[in-house]
């Protein structure tokens, strides 16, 4: 319940993408958002308010001489106790409206009327001619120099049948947008490289030794580190989990791939935090087959070698001009020993211990949080709950 107690007035404009508003309605119901939902006229050529008001639960506004608002201002009383405005689809015409001041239906006239501190986010959605028309991007220009939060648009095929940008963005991205623009935006301007999930390594072409990290960890502190307004690259091994949003993901396979790809990621531009949560594999087998190992008799098995891996985390911390480090460790037992063990061992400033059945795989999870000072417990709660708390953690040390 991500916006839980959160008032966000939803407007319409006219535009295909209003299918998607549908969607992105229940997304924030759902999250704990209530929604009150305005529309324009050329809005309700693409979807009704009928179909709005069933999902958002509340009576839809659509006229600003509506007189069931008690002083008739909808205008006015509509956006009082909001937190946020959002306007999907954010349609060309609107968008003009909005850089000039123009008001001349109830949402354009309520966008004008909002209070100061009302956050107004905008969904452009419009054919590529018409968002790269020098008269658009003027106006974008305009409403960004104001203040307007401005959520894609992404490139692709729309409706039209044209290939460019000004598709807007997926229901499931905008939730993400309007989730974080709520959150404090304690990295901006940080980069923070992250390894999530396990790594697998070869034993022949079609088999290979893994273990059982889902990245579910990993990957909530990426997206959790986007929101708090961080640049954030993942380096993943093999997960089924989708990309988390804003975050740039570079898949690899070996914990030799892992190593390679964290080291040309530090060389290529400086990285303010490093998050080491991938379960990397101590070993590799040094004697992969380079064709699929043959079961030749029944007593018969393969005489697997195995080196040592490098320690990514460990290397990472030990480079001049090191980022700040925040190691994991999986421990089965003693977690309060062996996590105090690691944290010197590695010699990195933040060292963050689980237990690792109770969390591979898993949506919960409890923490506990080594520094040079001690421990402190991050509460059994979901990855995401997680995620967030120890962004504040790592932001907080930072700031020091
Ligand atoms: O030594 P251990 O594997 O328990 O350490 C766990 C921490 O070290 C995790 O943060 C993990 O991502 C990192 N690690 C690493 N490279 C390895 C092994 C572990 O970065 N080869």
């Amino acid at each position: 319940m991500r916006l839980a107690g959160k008032k966000i007035v939803l407007g319409l404009t006219g535009g295909i993408a209003c299918y998607k508003v549908a969607e992105l309605t229940r997304g924030l119901t759902k999250a704990g958002a209530s929604v009150q939902v305005v529309m324009t006229p050329s809005a309700m050529q693409f979807i009704t308010p009928v179909t709005m008001q069933a999902l958002s639960g509340n009576t839809v506004y659509t006229d600003q001489w509506d007189a069931r608002i008690h002083n008739n201002m909808p205008h006015i009383d509509l956006t009082r106790d909001a937190d946020a405005i959002v306007i999907a689809p954010c349609s060309t015409d609107f968008i003009a409206k909005l850089a000039h001041g123009a008001c001349d239906d109830l949402l354009s006239t309520l966008c004008m009327a909002r209070p100061h501190h009302v956050p107004l986010l905008i969904a452009p959605a419009m054919n590529v001619e018409m968002w790269l028309n020098p008269a658009t991007q003027r106006n974008v220009a305009q409403v960004k120099a104001d203040g307007i939060q401005v959520l894609g648009p992404a490139a692709g095929e729309q409706a039209c049948g044209e290939v460019g940008m000004g598709r807007m963005l997926e229901a499931d991205q905008l939730l993400t947008e309007i989730i974080a623009s709520f959150q404090a935006k304690t990295l901006t301007g940080k980069s923070v490289l992250i390894t999530a999930g396990p790594t697998f390594e070869p034993i022949d072409p079609v088999r290979g030794l893994t273990n059982l990290s889902s990245g579910k960890m990993g990957y909530a502190i990426a997206q959790a580190a986007w929101e708090a307004g961080a640049d954030v690259t993942l380096i993943s091994g093999p997960t089924a989990l989708d990309t988390p949003y804003g975050v740039r993901r570079i898949t690899i396979q070996t914990a030799q791939q892992m190593h390679d790809s964290v080291m040309a990621e530090l060389a290529a531009r400086h990285q303010s935090v490093f998050v080491a949560v991938a379960a990397v594999a101590d070993w590799r087998v040094a004697n992969a087959s380079p064709q699929k190992i043959k079961k030749t008799s029944d007593n018969d098995t393969p005489q697997l070698q195995f080196a040592q891996n490098p320690d990514i985390l460990a290397s990472v911390a030990a480079l001049t001009n090191a980022p700040f480090c925040v190691g994991f460790a999986a421990e089965s037992e003693n977690l309060l020993e062996y996590g105090t063990a690691k944290r010197a061992k590695k010699n990195v400033p933040l060292l963050v211990g689980n237990i690792g059945h109770h969390t591979f795989g898993k949506d919960e999870n409890e923490l506990i949080l080594f520094d040079a000072k001690g421990h402190t417990t991050l509460p059994r709660a979901d990855k995401q709950t997680l995620a967030h708390r120890l962004i504040q953690e790592i932001s907080r040390r930072l700031s020091k």
